[in-house]
């Protein structure tokens, strides 16, 4: 069982939510074991000050590195020294499923909770601690970050949720969102259930779950498709095509014409791409999204060819990578997001 150990200056905000809900119905079931501490009881001061002025100037005040690290180390006394910490900020890599999978694995965690200007950062470098932010944008206290980060990990627990597929079946889990969901009346406003949801062909249903999850994640989050990977293995799935033997593509219309945007490019760019290809000359695509393409080729030659392309993607700011594969699947070369990686061994 995860035992969390929250510090903050606001602890009864934090019980208040956990004790609701799922979270707090496997809190008193004994599947998970958080606890939150005073930041304040640690002041050390007959007026349990916490903050002051910052140095330097600036609105606002500061919490104070001492308080901080005595709440700290009580803490650790309980749990041991290398337990990890987290400090919530809005600094922090910004928190992904794939972090939550890692910290859920723990079996103890304290998480750290700034307010006001935030925190003296003395603190954090001398307990080590690893910043995580819920977000580009600012809240007023960590409480609300460390509640979220400690909710995403808590229903990984086992007990938490009825089974696994709970969570693993959901967006982000495995790189890509979640199919869309439906529940009763089966007609609602003139709108029906898909039918296949109601044919009781358990086989059907799962290959349409699975072709929704890359629709929605294509529409809603293409950037998802481009930068994830699972299992090693970039999805290309969208805009795999394949290199016929005069090493032009097969399947041009599904995707190399994809990557040339009427509304994007220039005349002088669009006669370079006609160049690069003759067959991408007509029917140019006209939404803009990202755009990601495995090149099934033995040709290494082949490379420079698209290099021109990824310059005009790069020029007009589209989102892209270009895997070459050989016909085996093995990668050569891969193009992420304008970084060249080294080909696999
Ligand atoms: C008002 S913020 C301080 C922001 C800080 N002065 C800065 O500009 O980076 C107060 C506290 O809220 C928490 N916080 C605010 N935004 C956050 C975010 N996006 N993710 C995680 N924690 C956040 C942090 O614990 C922070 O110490």
């Amino acid at each position: 069982m995860i035992r969390i150990d929250i510090a903050t200056l606001f602890p009864e905000m934090c019980r208040a939510v956990l004790s609701e809900s799922i979270i707090g119905r496997a809190m008193k079931a004994g599947y998970i074991d958080i606890r939150c501490h005073n930041i304040r009881d640690y002041a050390g001061n007959k007026h349990n000050r916490v903050d002051d002025k910052p140095y330097g100037g600036g609105t606002g005040m500061v919490m104070q590195a001492q308080p901080i690290y005595d709440c700290i180390n009580a803490i650790r006394a309980e749990v041991g020294e290398d337990v990890g910490i987290i400090y919530m900020s809005p600094q922090g890599k910004p928190l992904t499923q794939q972090k939550v999978k890692e910290l859920a694995r723990l079996d103890r965690l304290i998480i750290l909770c700034g307010h006001y200007e935030g925190i003296d950062c003395r603190v954090t470098e001398e307990l080590g601690a690893q910043e995580i932010s819920v977000g580009d944008f600012v809240v007023t206290g960590g409480e609300l970050p460390a509640l979220m980060l400690t909710d995403a990990i808590a229903r990984m627990q086992e007990g938490v949720l009825p089974n696994t597929d709970a969570y693993s079946r959901e967006s982000h889990y495995e790189g890509l969102l979640e199919y869309p969901q439906y529940t009763r009346p089966e007609v609602w406003k003139g709108r029906a259930v898909p039918q296949v949801l109601l044919s009781g062909d358990h086989a059907q249903v799962e290959k349409w779950q699975e072709q929704m999850s890359w629709q929605t994640t294509l529409e809603k989050r293409p950037d998802l498709l481009t930068a994830r990977k699972k299992d090693g293995s970039p999805y290309a799935k969208y805009l795999d095509f394949s290199v016929n033997a005069e090493g032009f593509p097969d399947e041009a219309d599904l995707a190399v014409l994809r990557l040339a945007r009427q509304k994007l490019l220039t005349s002088a760019e669009k006669k370079m791409f006609v160049k690069i290809n003759k067959y991408l000359a007509e029917k140019l695509p006209d939404k803009r999204d990202n755009i990601h393409i495995l090149i099934k080729s033995e040709a290494r030659d082949m490379t420079d060819m698209y290099l021109s392309l990824c310059d005009i993607l790069k020029a007009h700011k589209v989102n892209f990578n270009i895997i070459f594969t050989d016909f085996a699947g093995k990668i050569i070369r891969e193009y992420d997001d304008f970084l060249v990686t080294e080909p696999e061994k």
